[in-house]
């Protein structure tokens, strides 16, 4: 290899790693075709400072969570198949999937009676070793003090498939949607040729348009009002055909266990 060549390869790690360490403050929102939840729009950095990027061993993202302190990560439970506090990481403070800040794991719990046929209490905490630092770009959100009953507008958020369909591309960058929270018998209805169906006593959102919902991917996706959490994606039986409902596990049930755990 030339001395030229080594130079140039040093250049090129050097903006690597600078472009790492410096993740930008405001993406550049550009309207790239493949890049939504389905039908999403682009996040900025520091949008939503409180979503969580969970990680596997190799740091590469596989869904998604909510800080709500300093140290704990609220996110569903049923992805959470072979994860421990040792293979799992979490990151946050980046709109770009795979960057952002890393933090490793004190302890990784799922809830004790969570049922993978039922859906019930579809839940898991995460506590990472260090506090997490909190500033513009990340900054836990309010755990929700009522539930939604129907009629709300809300935010949901997941780097998931971008397309329609199991094995599409899934976004580089976060996206968001808006949806409106259904109410339990609405829901129920579309389910009503699928009575086993695991719902859960979850939260309903559907979307106003066609081609546009959540998707694979987008578990765990926090479900927010302004800064309050108030659920976090579980199923998406239609994916993106968004007449059509995603559930959400309802954080304000589960209240008095992520009180029990956390200790406040
Ligand atoms: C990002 O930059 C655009 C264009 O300068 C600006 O309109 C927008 O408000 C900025 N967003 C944030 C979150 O700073
Ligand atoms: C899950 O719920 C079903 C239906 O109520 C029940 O039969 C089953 O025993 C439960 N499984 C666990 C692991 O609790």
């Amino acid at each position: 290899m030339t001395n030229n060549k080594m130079l140039k390869i040093a250049v090129v790690l050097l903006l690597f790693a600078v472009a790492i360490a410096f993740p930008a403050t405001n993406e550049t929102v550009k309207n790239e075709p493949s890049g939504r939840v389905v039908g999403g729009n682009n996040a900025v950095n520091g949008q939503f400072p409180f979503v969580a990027s969970i990680r596997n061993a190799n740091n590469v993202h596989t869904h998604q969570g909510a800080l709500i302190s300093n140290r704990w990560v609220v996110s569903v439970a049923w992805i959470m198949q072979g994860r421990t506090a040792f293979n799992t990481r979490v990151a946050f403070g980046s709109v770009v999937r795979n960057q952002g800040f890393m933090f490793f794991l004190r302890r990784l719990i799922v809830h004790p009676e969570f049922n993978s046929t039922t859906g019930a209490n579809d839940i898991s905490l995460l506590q990472t070793i260090i506090p997490v630092f909190h500033g513009s770009l990340v900054f836990p959100a309010s755990l929700t003090n009522f539930r939604l009953s129907g009629g709300e507008r809300v935010t949901t958020l997941g780097w998931g498939n971008t397309m329609l369909g199991e094995n599409t591309p899934q976004a580089n960058s976060l996206q968001w949607i808006s949806l409106q929270v259904t109410n339990d018998q609405t829901c129920r209805n579309f389910f009503a040729n699928d009575p086993n169906f695991p719902l859960a006593n979850g939260l309903c959102g559907i979307s106003d348009a066609n081609m546009r919902g959540m998707c694979a991917g987008d578990e765990g996706g926090p479900m927010v009002i302004g800064n309050t959490v108030h659920g976090l994606m579980r199923i998406s039986p239609w994916c993106g055909q968004g007449t059509n409902p995603d559930i959400f596990v309802p954080l304000f049930d589960f209240k008095d266990w992520i009180a029990s755990v956390r200790g406040f």
